[in-house]
């Protein structure tokens, strides 16, 4: 990273759920950027439980001078919840942000304390010497008032949410850091897989070379390898083959049935299977699987004449993130009168591009000679396609 971007954002290692519903165990980075050139500028805020920690970043890496702009790039709290206190504590920077932006700080915070603004728009260009910032459109990414920035003098892309990641530990690369880097894709921003290609579409041919997200790590290297899984992200394509098997049961038979199915898969050489209890699993990483693989098998026993209550979460998830382009196939399972399968497909008849790998599995139950022969039918299926 250039030598004139300081890193002054927080770690957040308190948090037990990001967003009220994400489990973030290795804690969350609320980053900041410090631009030090003739005019100094400040990059987005961080929570306003961490203001005094990075009020004192922020001071630290100015060494003795005082910033001329704070940027602030997206008004979710996590970002702005320490405007307040950096204009109290500099009141003659000038805060720059969209138009929505401005509104959504009033309704957030009130305004009367901000003494000097800006507005600025898509194309409008802030020269802090020899940096030269210019700020780009990113409407819902992942809200409608977000501004990225491209400091053109040296490629560094400061992209609000996008290219984030949940955790605060550091790490640069590996299997985790993609883990969370998708199952935060898929979380935050999967519903807006158009408007993230729009984005991708505006990078392209930018010189972009190095990405400052407000969460989780800079992306310097493998940076191409990190744009072309964006794409395919908002393609909403799979990112690997791969079976997502994703089951609820109450006594054992329908885990049982699940675990066979993963068995045949198996034995039939189709590359990663993972198999998950909706019901004791965490449903944004089942989510983050579906979208990776380009298989998904669900399972689920009747209950209440409806599906079982995990089930009807995990796949109302996947439809409210536009999930498609999927072959699925679907087990159930029923006593006396079985309905989960009708549930499950007419849960995801408004999907694009699902296939329905048949056969469609009938557990009576527990498992019998019956549905151990249509599971072997499934695996055969799905594995051929
Ligand atoms: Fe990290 Fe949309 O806020």
């Amino acid at each position: 990273m250039d030598r004139d971007i300081i890193p002054v954002g927080v770690k957040d290692f308190k948090i037990d759920l990001f967003e009220g519903q994400y489990s973030v165990p290795e804690g969350m980075a609320y980053n900041s950027y410090l631009i030090k050139d003739e005019k100094t500028a400040v990059m987005d805020t961080v929570e306003r439980g961490f203001a005094g920690e990075w009020l004192a970043n922020v001071e630290s890496a100015l060494g003795g001078a005082k910033p001329d702009y704070l940027i602030v790039q997206h008004m979710e709290p996590d970002h702005s919840g320490s405007i307040a206190a950096f204009a109290e504590r500099w009141p003659e920077a000038v805060v720059v942000a969209s138009a929505k932006a401005f509104a959504m700080m009033k309704a957030f915070y009130g305004d009367e304390y901000l003494e000097r603004r800006l507005i600025v728009k898509e194309g409008d260009v802030l020269p802090l010497g020899k940096h030269v910032l210019r700020f780009i459109g990113a409407p819902m990414v992942h809200w409608p008032e977000v501004l990225m920035t491209l400091d053109e003098a040296t490629g560094t892309l400061f992209s609000a949410d996008a290219f984030g990641r949940f955790g605060a530990d550091g790490d640069t690369d590996g299997e985790y850091v993609l883990d969370e880097a998708r199952r935060y894709y898929f979380g935050i921003v999967g519903k807006y897989g158009t408007q993230v290609k729009a984005v991708l579409k505006k990078l392209e041919g930018a010189g972009v070379n190095t990405i400052c997200p407000t969460h989780g790590n800079v992306i310097e290297d493998g940076l191409g390898d990190w744009l072309r899984l964006y794409t395919t992200w908002a393609d909403y394509a799979p990112e690997t083959d791969g079976v997502l098997i994703a089951y609820t049961s109450v006594y054992g038979n329908t885990r049982a049935a699940a675990e066979l199915l993963a068995e045949l898969l198996k034995e039939r050489g189709c590359a990663n299977v993972v198999l998950t209890d909706l019901a004791r699993s965490d449903l944004s990483r089942a989510v983050a699987d579906a979208f990776r693989f380009g298989k998904l098998a669900l399972a689920s026993t009747t209950y209440n004449n409806e599906v079982f209550p995990a089930m009807r979460r995990f796949i109302s998830e996947l439809t409210e993130r536009n999930f498609q382009k999927r072959a699925v196939g679907i087990i159930e399972n029923g006593s006396w009168a079985p309905q989960a399968a009708k549930v499950m497909k007419a849960m995801l008849e408004k999907s694009r591009d699902i296939v329905f790998a048949e056969p469609t599995v009938t557990v009576t139950s527990s498992l019998g000679d019956e549905s151990r022969a249509q599971l072997a039918a499934l695996a055969d299926a799905l594995c051929a396609g």
